[in-house]
């Protein structure tokens, strides 16, 4: 596996994000949270005091351990959920009031979710098509256009139900995209994948950002797994963003933790959060 110093230096070139003046980073804002807190019934705070901001073309990966707030977070951001306290803006409107047209711009991938295990992806993928309001005359193009996308043309006949955990991942991916979102969200989507099944969905996720434009905020547990294609990065734990930060940046802020300077997220977070841990004692 390449070393997350050289895709870095291929990203360093792609991605522009992080020279923007003020002006910029306004028309370029896709998503912006003001203070985003979540505290359920029981009166545990699993999001506090949430301010980030995603640019268009970002593939923003939101990390952290089980349990941080990711999935929380994640459900607010597309208005499944609704904040104790703060706001959410897609573009520059707020979620809370404009879910009908935000829920058209964008798509999510949950972290679990059911498939009709009796359709095949061709039937799946029609259904949500049609869904969308895409017409008989377009229908099987874009049909045919995801399923290229996630490289499930051949397989698109097989139910559902005979599919491996990867290719039921690429089927839900092609159903996040079917109606060309700017902006998905994808819940840890590489979760129980083997190691080619990861890369094979992370190699989508990013031909979908450089080929399409496509927004992506993206969740994982994984620090490692998913960061090498996020071009900016947010480190949270319980509740709390405790890093926010350019891959680049962040690796480069850090790298007095490592001798050789080849410093990791893990290396990162287990830092932060020990460093946090000492400071509250
Ligand atoms: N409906 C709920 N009621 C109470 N606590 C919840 C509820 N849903 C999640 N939690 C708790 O909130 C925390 C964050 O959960 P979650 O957002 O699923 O984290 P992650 O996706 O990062 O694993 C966890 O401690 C979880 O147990
Ligand atoms: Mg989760």
């Amino acid at each position: 596996m390449e070393k997350v110093s050289e895709i870095v230096s291929v990203f360093r070139d792609t991605f522009f994000v992080g020279k923007f003046t003020n002006t910029e980073r306004l028309v370029n804002r896709m998503i912006h949270t003001n203070s985003l807190t979540k505290k359920y019934d029981n009166g545990f705070v699993a999001v506090n005091d949430l301010n980030i901001q995603v640019q268009k073309g970002d593939i923003y990966g939101y990390l952290g351990p089980n349990g941080a707030g990711k999935t929380t977070t994640i459900r607010m951001l597309n208005g499944l959920l609704q904040p104790t306290r703060g706001e959410v803006l897609i573009g520059n409107r707020k979620v809370a009031d404009h879910l009908v047209e935000i829920r058209k711009m964008i798509g999510v991938l949950p972290e679990s979710h059911g498939y009709y295990n009796w359709m095949s992806g061709r039937e799946y993928l029609t259904l949500f098509a049609k869904l969308y309001g895409y017409d008989k005359s377009k229908l099987k193009n874009r049909v045919d256009e995801v399923l290229t996308w996630v490289g499930m043309i051949e397989k698109a006949h097989i139910p559902i139900g005979q599919y491996s955990r990867g290719m039921k991942q690429r089927i839900g991916l092609a159903k996040t995209i079917i109606h060309e979102p700017e902006l998905i969200f994808l819940d840890e989507p590489t979760l129980g994948l083997d190691p080619q099944g990861q890369k094979d969905i992370q190699n989508i996720i990013l031909q979908l950002n450089k080929e399409k434009g496509v927004t992506v905020f993206i969740t994982s547990h994984l620090l490692k797994d998913i960061s090498e294609i996020c071009n900016r990065v947010a480190i949270v734990s319980q509740g709390n963003l405790i890093e926010e930060n350019s891959l680049v940046g962040l690796l480069e802020k850090y790298k007095s933790l490592s001798e050789t300077g080849e410093v990791t997220l893990e290396d990162i977070f287990f830092y932060l959060t020990q460093s946090k841990e000492v400071k509250s004692q």
